[in-house]
C-alpha cells in the first residue's frame, strides 16, 4: 500500500511553526503580521475562500482585513486602494482575490501590488526571483507540494520529476522548485506526446491538468511519489457529487506515497499564505 500523505496534519504543523513565529516576533517588539485580502464582485467560491483565509489568520495570531468592493469598481479605484495599502505599514501581505470582473485588467493588478507585499507570488518580480532561484515569495500551492513532497523525500537530487500542467500558477514555479532542488524535470501538457510513457520514467509525478483521474495505475512506476493538485468536482456512481484529483487513486497503491482529494495539497495552500506573511512581515521589518 502507498503512504497516503496527510495534507491535513502537514499544515497544522506548519500552522503551529508559523503561530510560534508570530508569537516571537511580537515578544520581540516587532509589528503583527497582516494581511489584506481584497474581494471584488460577488463570486461564490471566492467568498468562500476568502473567509477561510480570514478564519486561518485567526488562528496563527495573523491580524486580517477584508476591502469587499461591488463588482462595479472602477479599475482605478482598485489600483488606488492597492497604492494606499502597498504603504500601509500595518499592512504586510496583500491578496486581491482573482478572478476579476471582466472590465479590469488582472496583470495589471496583480503588478501594482508591491512584490513585497505579494503574498501570492504572482507579481512578475517574484516569478522572476523563482525562476533565477534568488529567494522571493513563492506561490502558495507550488510551495504546498513541496513541503508535501518533503515529508516523504530526503534527498531530491537526481530525482526524476514530471510535472504535468503547465500553468503560472501551479506547473511552471513548481517545476522551478523542483529544478531548484536539483531535479530533472519533465513539464508537460495538453499537447505532450506519450504522457503516459513520460509518466511511467517519474520518481515523483506532480499532476496539475484538472483533468479528473487522468494519472492510471499502469503510468506509475512502483515507488514513486504522487503528489495530486487537480480537484474536480464529478457524479459519482450513486449520483452524489464527489470531488476527485487528476491521479486514479485507487490504482497507484504500488507507489511509494501519494496525496489524497480531499486532504492532500488543499490544506496546505492557506498554511502557506500564513506562511508567506510572517515572511513578508519579517522581511519589511528588516
Ligand atoms: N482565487 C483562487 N485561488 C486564489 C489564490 O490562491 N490567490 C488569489 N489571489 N486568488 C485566488
Amino acid at each position: 500500500m502507498a503512504e497516503k500523505i496527510d495534507g491535513r496534519a502537514i499544515a497544522r504543523a506548519l500552522d503551529e511553526k508559523t503561530k510560534a513565529q508570530v508569537d516571537e516576533m511580537v515578544a520581540a517588539g516587532m509589528k503583527r503580521p497582516g494581511l489584506t485580502v481584497i474581494l471584488v464582485g460577488e463570486d461564490g467560491a471566492s467568498e468562500v475562500y476568502v473567509r477561510r483565509k480570514i478564519k486561518a489568520c485567526e488562528k496563527v495570531g495573523i491580524n486580517s482585513s477584508e476591502h469587499r468592493l461591488p463588482a462595479d469598481t472602477s479599475q482605478e479605484d482598485l489600483l488606488a486602494l492597492i497604492e494606499k495599502l502597498n504603504k500601509d505599514p500595518e499592512v504586510h501581505g496583500i491578496l486581491c482575490q482573482v478572478p476579476l470582473p471582466d472590465h479590469i485588467d488582472t496583470r495589471l493588478v496583480l503588478r501594482s501590488i508591491s512584490p513585497d507585499k505579494d503574498v501570492d507570488g504572482f507579481h512578475p518580480v517574484n516569478v522572476g526571483r523563482l525562476s533565477t532561484g534568488t529567494g522571493g515569495i513563492v506561490p502558495c500551492t507550488p510551495l504546498g507540494v513541496m513541503i508535501l513532497l518533503g515529508s516523504v523525500i530526503d534527498d531530491f537530487k537526481g530525482l526524476d520529476a514530471v510535472v504535468i500542467g503547465k500553468s503560472n500558477i501551479v506547473g511552471k514555479p513548481v517545476a522551478n522548485l523542483l529544478l531548484d532542488a536539483e531535479c530533472t524535470v519533465t513539464v508537460t501538457h495538453i499537447y505532450t506526446e506519450n504522457l503516459p510513457e513520460i509518466a511511467r520514467k517519474a520518481d515523483i509525478i506532480v499532476a496539475a491538468a484538472g483533468a479528473p483521474e487522468l494519472v492510471k495505475g499502469s503510468w506509475v512506476k512502483p515507488g514513486a511519489v504522487l503528489i495530486d493538485v487537480g480537484i474536480t468536482r464529478i457524479k459519482g456512481e450513486d449520483g452524489k457529487e464527489k470531488l476527485v484529483g487528476d491521479i486514479a487513486f485507487d490504482e497507484v497503491q504500488h507507489a511509494k506515497a501519494v496525496t489524497p482529494v480531499p486532504g492532500g495539497v488543499g490544506p496546505m495552500t492557506i498554511a502557506c499564505l500564513l506562511a508567506n506573511t510572517v515572511q513578508a512581515a519579517r522581511a519589511l521589518q528588516g
